[in-house]
């Protein structure tokens, strides 16, 4: 069974879904593994990196051809598709129900297509869910990017010339890239404070030394580890508890979302009219529309005084630590499909049932397609 590794095409994307230490660990396991010609060269990894492992470093053509298993980060575009036939394995995230023509597509190919972000939130598929391992370096670096935009330091620093009191971050939404966001800033020596839909993560992040504000969340309850799409009265309940904050906060990182649809408002223009001359929003939230109402994707928008960023800080920019996760991920769940290198296809299976998206062509209706 041979393992392809794609180049990532996709504008400002770095990342390689494969290492070289994981292509590895893969030829060890029995696979062979051919590589696209300085797919890890933004990753900071050299095509000889792979070739001493055992990799082999081809041009694009060839890898389509030879690979059974074509593995990427971003969705096989229609222009990839153009090389891909019946006889291959795809492996990528697809964000399969927002993409239903690229789906389409794939199965007129014959091929067979797993999404890596279709990974069911359970906890033994927590080491093979690249939403996680991705997410988790997202909140990191918002608050370094938050550092950077602000013109204060986040600890109490008592100097000669005087004391300057610490920074106030105020997180919305505790999921992967929250946590890790309150983790960040307390390393840093600001005050933390978070808040989120769902009441579990007040434990978390109290564990983290951060302060949990509470909205009472009555009606709200989800199951599955994703939040649903909040009321209007939870919505203005979350107002009243959060305000004060809000309007003290330094950095606010807002990381709140609701899979498969438009990100919640969470800071309206109103709210930013009151908040701190000199505060800065970075909205991670922003490629689904933005918890914050103003949040322009890519763009910094200046209003009343507050810096509003909207990014996805996908974790391009920390792009080898994002390969090497990305790449156990993927190790893990070629693990999990596989018998030495042979294909289970054990389809009831719960992770195989909501990654395969398409089998031989087939759109599959028992996995997340409906
Ligand atoms: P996410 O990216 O879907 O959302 C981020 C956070 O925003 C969530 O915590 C959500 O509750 C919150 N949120 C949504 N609407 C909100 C609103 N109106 N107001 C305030 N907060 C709101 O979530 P993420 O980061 O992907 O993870 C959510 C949970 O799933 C976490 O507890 C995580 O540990 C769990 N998880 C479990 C996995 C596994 O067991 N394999 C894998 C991935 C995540």
């Amino acid at each position: 069974m041979k393992i392809g590794i794609l180049k990532e095409t996709q504008k400002g994307e770095r990342r390689v879904s494969i290492s070289p230490t994981i292509s590895k660990q893969l030829i060890d396991k029995g696979f062979e593994v051919i590589v696209e010609e300085d797919a890890g060269i933004s990753s900071s990894f050299k095509n000889s990196d792979y070739t001493n492992v055992g990799a082999v470093v081809e041009k694009r053509g060839v890898v389509y051809k030879e690979a059974n298993i074509l593995v990427k980060i971003n969705p096989f575009t229609e222009e990839d598709l153009k090389l891909v036939d019946k006889s291959h394995i795809l492996m990528s995230q697809l964000f399969h129900k927002s993409n239903p023509e690229l789906i389409k597509s794939i199965a007129e190919k014959g091929a067979t297509a797993f999404s890596m972000d279709a990974m069911p939130r359970i906890s033994r598929a927590q080491d093979m869910d690249v939403l996680s391992s991705q997410s988790n370096l997202a909140g990191y670096k918002a608050v370094i990017l938050g550092a950077y935009e602000m013109t204060k330091i986040f600890p109490l620093m008592m100097t000669a010339a005087g004391t300057i009191t610490p920074s106030r971050v105020l997180i919305y939404g505790v999921g992967v890239a929250g946590l890790q966001a309150i983790a960040t800033a307390k390393r840093l020596g600001a005050v933390v404070e978070a808040t989120d839909i769902r009441l579990e993560t007040k434990e978390q992040t109290e564990s983290l030394g951060a302060k949990f504000i509470t909205v009472d969340n009555k009606g709200e309850e989800s199951e599955g580890g994703y939040a649903k799409a909040a009321s209007e009265d939870y919505a203005r309940r979350q107002k009243e508890a959060v305000n004060k904050s809000l309007f003290q906060a330094d950095l606010v990182i807002t990381t709140a979302m609701v899979p498969g649809r438009k990100s919640p408002i969470l800071i309206t223009e109103e709210q930013v009219k009151q908040m701190k001359n000199g505060a800065v929003i970075i909205d991670l939230a922003a490629a689904q529309g933005g918890n914050c109402e103003l949040s322009v994707m890519d763009k910094t928008i200046i209003k009343d005084g507050v810096k509003i960023i909207g990014t996805t800080i996908s974790p391009e920019s920390v792009s080898t630590n994002a390969s090497d996760l990305y790449a156990k991920n993927m190790y893990n769940f070629i693990m999990h499909l596989t018998d030495e290198t042979n294909f289970k296809w054990e389809l009831e299976e719960e992770i195989t049932d909501q990654t395969l998206i398409v089998k031989d062509g087939t759109i599959r209706q028992n996995g997340n397609i409906k």
